[in-house]
């Protein structure tokens, strides 16, 4: 399993030392509001100040996003995901455009492509949107991913990654059934697990990062899969236990006939 770092705080980075991170609009303004990395915030807001002011936030937004980027990508070897902002999730032209521009940002920092995920909801819309930018070689994370059928969407569509959230689909069965659940009973948990399995018994390229973990034993429980991202908090504490991260996922125990389950429950 790759570990991925859910976080837009370099310190954090420095000291946990993950192949990839992922950040969201959510954990850029947390982390732009750090006085510690004011200068990346001033850098960005001094990039939109050229532009006409219908466009100055929105290019502030992206400068700031690509900043954070840049930044993170000094201290990994792998890959950063930068999102598309959510109110365009139901606009293909409007992510698209996004998209080109976050990673034309990129190349003008002198970071290839090849080390961005753009990361898009996986709406209908993004999930077309990723299709086209795969097309052109921009490499996409759909994320707020919580079905199967969104799953299978997004391999169809031939997206480099998905990010499938366990624990949103968690809170929203807890909150749905009042119950308890355990890692091995988790809908999350289960929802990733026959996502993966379907994957491999098919053979889609697409890489299964979980994401959006509650607790170490969400983590555990799907330890084996291609990546999962995880957030600061969560890696200290997984650290802070005793015993490995044992695989449980094993793509090389997949058979075609495993995706028959998978599609039945689907
Ligand atoms: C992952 O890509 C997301 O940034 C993250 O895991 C979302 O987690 P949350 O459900 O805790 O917001």
């Amino acid at each position: 399993t790759v570990v991925v770092a859910d976080t837009g705080d370099i310190d954090s980075i420095r000291r946990l030392r993950p192949e990839d991170a992922t950040t969201n609009p959510s954990l850029i303004l947390k982390a732009a509001s750090d006085p510690a990395y004011a200068d990346i915030l001033t850098r960005g807001i001094d990039a939109a100040r050229a532009l006409p002011p219908s466009q100055r936030l929105t290019a502030a937004i992206e400068a700031v996003s690509v900043g954070f980027g840049v930044e993170i990508l000094k201290h990994i070897p792998g890959l950063v995901s930068t999102e598309v902002d959510a109110r365009l999730s139901f606009d293909i032209a409007g992510t698209l455009a996004q998209a080109r521009r976050l990673i034309a940002r990129y190349r003008d920092a002198g970071v290839p492509r090849e080390r961005v995920l753009v990361k898009i909801a996986s709406t209908w819309e993004g999930i077309q949107a990723a299709r086209v930018l795969e097309q052109e070689g921009i490499a996409c994370n759909l994320t707020l991913l919580f079905s199967f059928a969104q799953a299978q969407a997004a391999a169809e569509a031939d997206a480099t990654l998905i990010s499938p959230f366990v624990g949103r689909i968690l809170d929203w069965y807890k909150a749905k059934t009042g119950q308890d659940y355990t890692p091995e009973t988790d809908p999350g948990v289960v929802s990733v697990r026959s996502i993966y399995e379907y994957y491999k018994a098919v053979g889609h390229r697409t890489v299964v990062m979980g994401a959006s973990f509650r607790n170490t034993g969400e983590i555990r429980a799907l330890a084996g899969c291609d990546k999962l991202t995880i957030g600061p908090a969560l890696l200290d504490a997984l650290a802070g236990e005793s015993a490995p991260l044992t695989p449980v996922l094993d793509a090389t125990r997949i058979t075609p006939a495993a995706a028959l389950p998978a599609l039945t429950e689907a």
